[in-house]
């Protein structure tokens, strides 16, 4: 039995990059899927018509339901455990009286904690039947995140990942957000290092068995900026053109990586 002590920077964000266990790797197994399981539940609720509010409701019952903790209700002076964000709303979009209507993208994220361990997770939601232009922006944020993944394992370069994303979605004549990045994760929602969706390969930190982070890009149809609106929070592009964003939370393996938030239903792209 180890002092608590012993442990207690294991619970504060670190410059250095933390390297996990088996029993780290099963807590993160748990707090990914039920993240999943979260989203899974909403999916049959985000139609047309629905109260953003109402769904941020309907995962906050889920969460404590399952004796899970929303990591993002009272983070940092938010009072939501969503993030739903529509149209071209970059992220963090605040739960409210607003509705989903048909023809909307949306992202939705969120983060629970399970025996302290976090599980940070989101998806695109398409309402009914969407515009070319928005099922295309979806289909190349999706393809983006899988080529980021693509390239996590043990010697590869947290560089190769962002440049994966960056090439991949320039070519298609999109642009990736350089506001907001990816995290590492664990006992710490927002821990080292910073996963930047853009960058050069080659360049980096080199990815050792162990290391726990998100991989989350924000793809914008326009141009990259984003704007800050006056609630603190909602990000959304300066040029108001749709934007789409998806995240799972990893950890690299021996052999690659285990994406912890996998859906147990396949619903990561659930339409
Ligand atoms: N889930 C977001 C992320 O991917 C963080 C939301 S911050 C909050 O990192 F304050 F809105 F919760
Ligand atoms: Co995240
Ligand atoms: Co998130």
């Amino acid at each position: 039995m180890a002092l608590v002590e012993d442990h207690f920077e294991d619970l504060y964000r670190t410059d250095t990059i933390k390297l996990h266990g088996p029993e780290a790797f099963e807590g993160m197994h748990r707090a990914g899927r039920l993240a999943a399981e979260c989203l899974d539940m909403l999916t049959p609720y985000v139609v047309h018509g629905v109260v953003t509010a109402e769904l941020d409701r309907l995962a906050r019952e889920f969460t404590l339901d399952h004796g899970a903790l929303p990591a993002c209700l009272y983070y940092r002076g938010y009072h939501h455990t969503l993030c739903i964000s529509p149209n071209h709303v970059v992220c963090h979009g605040i739960p409210s009286e607003r509705t989903l209507r048909e023809g909307d993208i949306a992202n939705i994220d969120v983060t629970v904690i399970v025996d302290g361990w976090h599980g940070d997770h989101s998806r695109m939601y398409a309402i009914g039947e969407v515009a070319p232009r928005a099922r295309r922006l979806i289909d190349v944020t999706y393809e983006a995140i899988e080529r980021g993944i693509a390239q996590v394992r043990p010697g590869a370069r947290l560089g190769d990942i962002g440049h994966a994303i960056q090439s991949y979605v320039e070519a298609q004549r999109c642009s990736v957000v350089r506001d907001f990045c990816g995290h590492g994760l664990g006992k710490v929602f927002h821990d080292a290092p910073n996963i930047l969706h853009f960058g050069r390969p080659g360049s980096g930190e080199v990815l050792k068995p162990g290391m726990f982070f998100t991989i989350e890009p924000m793809v914008n149809l326009g141009r990259h900026p984003v704007k800050l609106l006056a609630d603190g929070w909602t990000a959304v592009t300066r040029d108001k053109s749709l934007s789409a964003q998806c995240e799972h939370s990893i950890g690299v393996t021996e052999t690659g990586c285990e994406v912890f938030t996998a859906s147990p239903m396949g619903l990561f792209r659930p339409n």
